[in-house]
């Protein structure tokens, strides 16, 4: 999805614009640009490329200077990439700006008009007939001058679809615009100057106040404040959130890649989820953010999770804490099925989505059919502020800090973390004894220690990634608990070394996977010593029987598997529960390494973005 960034305020703008740029460069990109309003000239300068925005940086010139200004990472979706398709896009007089993410949906029709009142279009996209619409509205609106917040307003209305949108004008060198309509825009509040940005992570360090702008609403920015409107004109008072990341937290710290990075957060990322919630001389957890419907939430008799990739992988985990520990019938569904089911649900079904980025566009939709239908909607969200996270009825925050690496991975141990505390307040509001409560609750604290111990094996590790790099075929299975895991470990390496592999709950292989092992195909297997680990060690043989290889994550101590799997990666014993939490991690290390072993792009991998804001 595109990148969107705005300064206006004490500073040269250029300098927040590339940085900005550069932190959201990880959300997909195949060009970038910046306009920026010259000092004293009122005019505006406007420098565009092709791929990394480091290019964009050695194309700016010495007096590319102004204190107004915007620029945006471009992930194509009309229009291919190129220099003249990148934002941000210009009106004909070369006196308004706009960058944009979304789909403008009736783009063509109004290309249409434009054009037979004269307009000249210079690119495919379709953002670019916001600029002339705005054009158009500032020239000719009933013969008088409207003002440019008026313009853009009536240009706004003319639009079908979606739009993050951003505007600046050479006549208006006095504030910068920014409408939201399903795709996200945060303004970040600082001293004499104020920020914009399609993701949060542009502004970690710069500011400390942020305000997520909702649908239908616009930002008038000055120098020095904002006013937040809807369409028909009325002000919002908008709610400022604090902004607990710091810089450092969104820096690499060290490491050769973010998602190296995260994956070694885990053990803080797993405890900050923990953090004041767990009450374990009770046996039970404290979620401040589920008090509003505490009491509707001893009255639900299912849940239904909606949520996409990884996150749709940890809620499969969640069904299974869920249901074992809570009672409760639970059900997953990727999100972007789900919104296109006709879903039975009633007021007594919670309607849970889980999302890192709490802007992912199907789990969003599906959260808006639930609310339609009655159900309570409930949010496991990272991003804090983000539109799912306001748009639920409660919800509990991972605080994982900034995930930035496309491939997620401390998000979601954050979430299993969540899923399980969750599964514990439900369960003690049930039938859950205090004494099973009070073991869950203990065994969840130590499990930060735990994977500290699996991330002081990664050297083993990147060995077996080395020894494997060129295996073109990958087979991950697991159960229970761990079948989840088998999907995400393949995921793992699909997205981020694109090894074709495929996930399976181990009893499938029976049933017509199994066809494909041969030699060439390893089988990584999740074979714990838990209440499935006789069925778990027969695949492993039914796999060795056909001439398959096997690398087993494997409970330490376990020699049985140790003497029959081709290679074996040991985790420490916990809850069935919780395996999940650590027997992930060997899985993330193992593509991690496979991916650099294999030259890619770990941060960006290609054709991906981190937030997937468009349907
Ligand atoms: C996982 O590594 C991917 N980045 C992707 O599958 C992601 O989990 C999915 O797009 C959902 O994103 P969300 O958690 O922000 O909603």
């Amino acid at each position: 999805m595109c990148g969107i960034v705005g300064y206006f305020g004490k500073r040269p703008a250029r300098d927040f614009l590339l940085e900005g740029l550069k932190r959201l460069e990880y959300r997909g990109y195949d060009s970038a640009g910046m306009a920026v309003l010259q000092n004293h000239k009122s005019k505006l300068a406007v420098t565009k490329s092709v791929g990394k925005v480091v290019n964009l940086e050695n194309k700016l010139k010495q007096n590319f200077n102004g204190f107004l200004g915007i620029a945006h990472t471009r992930w194509a979706t009309h229009g291919k990439p190129s220099e003249k398709n990148a934002h941000p896009h210009t009106d004909c007089g070369g006196n308004v700006a706009v960058v944009h993410n979304g789909i403008i949906e009736n783009y063509r029709e109004l290309k249409e008009m434009l054009k037979k009142r004269g307009h000249k279009f210079r690119s495919e996209t379709d953002t670019e007939v916001i600029a002339h619409l705005l054009e158009e509205e500032m020239s000719v609106s009933g013969g008088k001058n409207i003002s440019f917040e008026e313009a853009f307003v009536k240009t706004l209305k003319q639009l079908n679809g979606t739009y993050g949108v951003v505007a600046i004008s050479s006549k208006n060198p006095d504030m910068m615009l920014a409408a939201r309509l399903s795709s996200p825009l945060v303004l970040g509040i600082g001293l004499g100057e104020i920020f914009v940005a399609s993701d949060v992570s542009a502004m970690v360090g710069d500011v400390k106040r942020v305000v997520y702008l909702d649908d239908k609403e616009i930002a008038i920015i000055k120098k020095d404040g904002y006013v937040v409107k809807t369409l028909s004109n009325r002000k919002q008072e908008k709610e400022e959130h604090t902004l607990e990341w710091d810089k450092a937290a969104a820096e690499r710290g060290g490491y050769p890649h973010f998602m190296l990075k995260e994956i070694f957060e885990q053990p803080k990322s797993f405890a900050d989820a923990l953090r004041g919630r767990l009450l374990i001389k009770e046996g039970r957890a404290r979620l401040g953010g589920l008090q509003a419907v505490e009491k509707r939430l001893r009255n639900i008799n299912r849940i239904i999770i909606v949520s996409c990739g990884t996150s749709y992988h940890s809620g499969l985990v969640g069904e299974y804490m869920l249901e074992e520990y809570a009672g409760i019938p639970t059900e997953v569904e990727m999100a972007s099925e789900f919104r296109y089911r006709k879903p039975l649900l009633d007021k007594k079904t919670a309607v849970l989505a889980i999302s890192q980025s709490g802007e992912t566009a199907d789990t969003l939709a599906a959260i808006r059919e639930a609310k339609e239908k009655g159900a309570l909607t409930l949010g496991i969200v990272n991003v804090v502020g983000s539109t799912i996270a306001r748009e639920t009825d409660a919800g509990v925050y991972c605080h994982a800090g900034p995930e930035i690496a496309v491939a997620s991975t401390k998000a979601f141990t954050s979430q299993l973390a969540i899923l399980a505390l969750l599964a514990l307040y439900l369960g003690r509001q049930r039938e859950l004894s205090f004494v099973m409560g009070e073991r869950i609750a203990r065994e969840l604290n130590r499990i930060p220690e735990y994977m500290e111990k699996i991330l002081a094996r990664a050297k083993d590790i990147k060995k077996l990634a080395k020894k494997y790099a060129k295996q073109k075929h990958y087979m991950y299975l697991g159960r229970k608990y761990n079948f989840p895991n088998a999907l995400e470990g393949a995921l793992k390496i699909k997205e981020i070394a694109y090894v074709p592999a495929q996930g399976y709950p181990t009893g499938e292989m029976k049933h017509g996977p199994i066809a494909l092992i041969d030699q060439s195909v390893m089988s990584v297997i999740i074979a714990l010593k838990d209440s499935v680990y006789e069925k778990n060690l027969s695949g492993i043989e039914e796999i060795l029987a056909r001439g398959g290889k096997v690398l087993a994550v494997a409970t330490e101590g376990d020699s049985v598997i140790a003497k029959k799997a081709t290679d074996i990666i040991f985790i420490p014993k916990t809850l069935e529960m919780l395996s999940s939490l650590l027997a992930i991690i060997p899985l993330q290390l193992f593509a991690y390494f496979v991916a650099v072993e294999r030259g890619c792009d770990i941060d960006k991998p290609k054709n991906l973005a981190k937030s997937v804001t468009v349907e």
